[in-house]
């Protein structure tokens, strides 16, 4: 079940928790109060119960009372108060933002020190906006065209909001930012990762938005030209994609996530595990 309550005597009706709806299940009733109109598309992210700026808002059984205030000074306040952006200003970062958030970079650790990822940064807008058309109209192509499904079938839960025009992909973010490794580098898939947490994390310490991007991931892999625009240097692959930018939106108050599966593991349990069973962890453990 997923559901939202408003307390009608808090809600002003301001449509914040509307417009900030990663799947656009939440619409105005005949009232103009929100409710939930599409609780399939709901991913449980609790923008919702972010955003209120009254605290109208509950999401499930997880009440704006019992959230904590947003603060991106201590780390672990930074940690809970982070939310993917996805609603920018329509303006560059300062140069002087950049800098800070550049001088940082040397300090991200990668296996065996290999220190050599490649970091690229679209710091302009208009060189993003150039960036964001190549990728609209090349993924339009395809979608049209039908011609290459599996990637299509990516799309298709945000195909209506692209034929209409809407920047799906970047979300309207004035800069990027991607980290590519050698291939050849000891832990190639992981250091971008590791380097894209440290940067969405110190981003956000410094008034930033994020937003972890797969669409331009995707999109990045499959479309060389991209690479280029890019400049991603010859034998690296490009790890992960992150857009950025001054939020335009403001979150009064943390989620409630529910709490991952933790082994605490205190004591030796020998477990005397069949052929199969281990047979079956090693392509597990090789499929990811
Ligand atoms: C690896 C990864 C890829 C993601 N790709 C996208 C994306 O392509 N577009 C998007 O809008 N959000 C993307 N997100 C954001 C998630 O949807 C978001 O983290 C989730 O809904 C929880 O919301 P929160 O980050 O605000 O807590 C991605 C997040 C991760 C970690």
């Amino acid at each position: 079940m997923k559901t939202i309550t408003i307390d009608k005597e808090k809600c002003i009706r301001c449509g914040l928790c509307i417009s900030d709806c990663v799947s656009s299940c939440i619409g105005f009733d005949d009232d103009n109060f929100p409710e939930m109109k599409d609780e399939k598309s709901c991913i449980s992210c609790e923008h919702c119960l972010a955003i209120c700026p009254t605290g109208a808002l509950s999401f499930n059984d997880k009440h704006p009372e019992n959230s904590e205030g947003v603060n991106y000074d201590d780390i672990l306040s930074l940690i809970k108060s982070r939310r993917s952006v996805r609603q920018y200003k329509d303006e560059d970062v300062s140069e002087e933002t950049f800098a800070k958030l550049k001088s940082m970079l040397p300090y991200i650790p990668t296996g065996c020190n290999s220190h050599s990822l490649h970091f690229s940064i679209v710091e302009k807008k208009e060189i993003m906006d150039v960036l964001r058309k190549k990728t609209n109209d090349k993924i339009l192509k395809v979608i049209k065209s039908r011609a290459f499904s599996p990637i299509v079938d990516k799309f298709e839960r945000y195909k209506k909001a692209f034929m209409d025009g809407e920047d799906v992909i970047f979300r309207g973010a004035p800069h990027l930012v991607v980290v590519s490794s050698p291939v050849t580098a000891p832990c190639a898939t992981v250091d971008p990762i590791i380097a894209l947490s440290y940067i969405e994390l110190y981003a956000q310490h410094l008034g930033l938005g994020t937003c972890w991007c797969g669409y331009a991931q995707l999109c990045i892999k499959i479309f060389p030209e991209l690479c280029e625009l890019l400049d991603i240097p010859s034998g690296y692959a490009p790890g992960y994609a992150m857009l950025l930018g001054y939020p335009a939106v403001k979150y009064q108050r943390t989620p409630q996530p529910e709490p991952y599966k933790i082994s605490e593991i205190r004591e030796i349990k020998e477990k005397d595990s069949c052929f199969f069973c281990k047979a079956k962890r090693i392509v597990t453990n090789f499929i990811r």
